[in-house]
Formats: C-alpha cells, sequence, structure tokens
C-alpha cells in the first residue's frame, strides 16, 4: 500500500437546515464583509446568508478567466474578510480562487496546475445547490481559458474551504438535465477513483459507497425533483464523491470530456456522461477486477467472470444514464465526425489525469474512444 494524504474541510455540516448553519458560522467567526458568488437562481438563497454581505450573482456554468477577473476585481475593491461560494460547481470554483488570490501578488496564470498557490489569506465557506461535483470539499478549481480554448484546473490543498455546508433541500429546484448531469459527474468522480491507477483503500470504501448511492436513486432525483429521500442519497454520493478528489482524482472520462467543455461548451457532468460507458469498456480490458467491483455497486448482476461481470456493469452503466433522459450521442450534439482527431489530441493532453488512467491511451484508442461516443456504440 502507498501512503495516502487527506487534506479536508474542518467544518463539515451534512444535512437539513444548511443555511441556518452557514448563518451561525459566520456569526461566531465574527466574519463583517463577506464576498458571495452565486448564480442567477440562487439570489434568493444568498440574500439570506449575512445582512452586510456583497452578492454577485453573475457566474452561470462554466466560468471563463475574463468572467474571474472580473469578480476578482470586484471582491478587491470590497475588501471582504471572508469569501462565500453558493451554488453548483462553477461559482464554488470562482469563490474558492478568489479566496486564495484576493490578497495574493499570484495572479491565476502563475497557479494553473499541481500545488503552485502560495497560500490563501481569506476563510473559505462553500455551499453547494447541485449534487455531483463535490467542489465543497475538493482541492481543485477549473475554468475555461478562452484565450486558449482549454479547460485549466488549479489544484491546490489551499483551495480546500474551511467550511462546507451541505443540504439537499437546496437541490430540490434544480431541473432534470442539471441534477442527471451533475449525478453523473459524481458517479464519474466515484467510478475514476475506484479504477485509478492510484486507487487507494480509503478512498475505495468512498468511491464504492457513493456509486451504491447514485446507482440506487439518481434516476428517481430525475424525475421526481422534490423525493427527499432520492436527494438525499444523490448529495451523500456527490460528497463521497468529491472526498476521491483530493487523494486519488479522476482519469481518462474526465480528461477526454475537457474538449467537448472548451470547444463545444457541453456541460461538464454531460460530457463526462457520453464517455463514461466508453472508458469503462475500454479500461474493464486492463483492470477486470476492479471493474468487476464496480459493476457489482452499481447493481449489475455478476458473470462467471470478472470480465462478463464488468461488460454487465457496462450495459447498467448504459441504461443507467439513458434512463436520465441525456443525450448520448456527440453526433446529436452538432459535433463533426471529422473534428476528433483534434478532440483526442486535445483530450490526450490533459496529461495530469491521463496518467491516472489504469489502460495507457494512444491517440488511435482516443480516437476510437470518441468515434464510438460519436455513434453511441458500444461494439468493439
Ligand atoms: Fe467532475
Amino acid at each position: 500500500m502507498t501512503a495516502l494524504t487527506l487534506q479536508q474541510v474542518p467544518t463539515l455540516v451534512f444535512g437539513p437546515g444548511a443555511l441556518d448553519s452557514a448563518r451561525a458560522y459566520l456569526e461566531a467567526r465574527g466574519i463583517l464583509r463577506p464576498f458571495l458568488v452565486t448564480s442567477p437562481s440562487n439570489r434568493l438563497h444568498a440574500a439570506q446568508l449575512h445582512p452586510a454581505a456583497l452578492i454577485d450573482d453573475s457566474t452561470r456554468s462554466e466560468p471563463t478567466v475574463a468572467h474571474f477577473e472580473a469578480l476578482l476585481a470586484t471582491a478587491r475593491a470590497f475588501k471582504p474578510d471572508a469569501i462565500i461560494g453558493l451554488g453548483g460547481g462553477s461559482p464554488l470554483d470562482a469563490a474558492k480562487l478568489i479566496a486564495a488570490l484576493c490578497l495574493s501578488a499570484q495572479s491565476i496564470h502563475d497557479v494553473w496546475g499541481i500545488a503552485n498557490l502560495n497560500g490563501r489569506s481569506l476563510p473559505l465557506i462553500c455551499i453547494p445547490t447541485t449534487a455531483g461535483t463535490g467542489s465543497e470539499v475538493s482541492p481543485n478549481a477549473v475554468l475555461l481559458d478562452e484565450a486558449a480554448c482549454a479547460k485549466k484546473a488549479v489544484i491546490s490543498p489551499h483551495l480546500v474551504p474551511d467550511a462546507a455546508f451541505i443540504d439537499s433541500t437546496l437541490t430540490h429546484t434544480v431541473p432534470p438535465h442539471v441534477t442527471a448531469a451533475t449525478g453523473l459527474d459524481a458517479l464519474t468522480h466515484c467510478i475514476e477513483a475506484y479504477t485509478n491507477l492510484h486507487a487507494h483503500p480509503l478512498a475505495d470504501t468512498w468511491a464504492l459507497d457513493g456509486i451504491r448511492h447514485i446507482a440506487a436513486h439518481l434516476v428517481t432525483a430525475v424525475r421526481e425533483p422534490a423525493n427527499a429521500e432520492a436527494r438525499e442519497h444523490v448529495a451523500l454520493g456527490s460528497l463521497s464523491g468529491g472526498f476521491c478528489l483530493g487523494p486519488v482524482n479522476t482519469a481518462a472520462v474526465h480528461a477526454l470530456s475537457y474538449p467537448l467543455g472548451s470547444r463545444h461548451h457541453i456541460p461538464h457532468g454531460h460530457a463526462n456522461a457520453i464517455l463514461l460507458p466508453h472508458v469503462f469498456r475500454f479500461n474493464s480490458a486492463a483492470a477486470p477486477h476492479r471493474h468487476a467491483a464496480v459493476a457489482q455497486a452499481l447493481g449489475a448482476i455478476s458473470g462467471p467472470t470478472d470480465q462478463a461481470t464488468a461488460a454487465a456493469g457496462c450495459d447498467r452503466l448504459c441504461q443507467l444514464i439513458a434512463a436520465t433522459g441525456l443525450e448520448m450521442r456527440l453526433s446529436a450534439l452538432h459535433i463533426a465526425e471529422s473534428e476528433i482527431p483534434a478532440l483526442a489530441a486535445e483530450g490526450l493532453a490533459v496529461t495530469r489525469l491521463m496518467r491516472n488512467n489504469p489502460r495507457p491511451i494512444s491517440h488511435q484508442d482516443a480516437e476510437f474512444i470518441y468515434r464510438a461516443a460519436f455513434h453511441g456504440a458500444l461494439t468493439e
């Protein structure tokens, strides 16, 4: 076994009443001037948190570097004593980076990649209103660098928030397609952690648990948005996936999904969902035992061999994703087949994730995976 370092949120509240708990936390810490990053749909929740907060509700999905720099300028002018992120992964990621750079001499371009942040001097509080990204407990933040036409990540222990407040009742108003995409993002975090080249027994427990919660409850959460029990289970699955992001992180599904986001603005979770069964099938050959365990957690019937069980897991994945109603064919999303070589090159360039994949992926393999996703075919 290798050593695993856990850098976790010191204060985590999971359950009903997150906004009340967050309000009490801010008061107990003597926070007087928080800057709050959110999206338009969460303005009412944001207004309840702190009477003196400056609320910026301009962060929508997949924030760009230009948007982030405008937010950072607003935050600096306000001179906040804490940063709050409230919303989906996009406002949370933006809030995390503002907390790290607001009082820093470093620019966003100094800190791309792993462990390049010098520190963080402002308290950071995250309150997710979707279930899936796990950003509220992870050391990762992603922005779209439009100049480079690439999604870029900052990964640093300084991006782990001081406090996270997770209340699945806040997710009841999330529309079905967003519930599906974010929930499948969480499922991808868990599957890519468990089948990761750097998987670890400590993270395996979270990963398998997260797969079970999502596989059993996501479709109900999509179809019955106010089903409190389904929403709780999906939120638990999301948290499990988030716990895996720091110590183990993701692999080829996330790497190959990045160009679909940067070139075509396909939401992160949806892009992962499209690629997940194809990468699962491809990777199964290299690690059949691990993929068979995932298949069992997904609820697939075990076969006579690990390979057969893994294949049943792949079928189960396809059924699950189809039941959420997401479009699974790149061909139906206005992507030209002629683009596949460029997509493959850009996905393979995300080496920080590709190196975690249990099976090496050549350019030809990457094209094969995109082509299978283009046609929605799972035949080899
Ligand atoms: Fe993700």
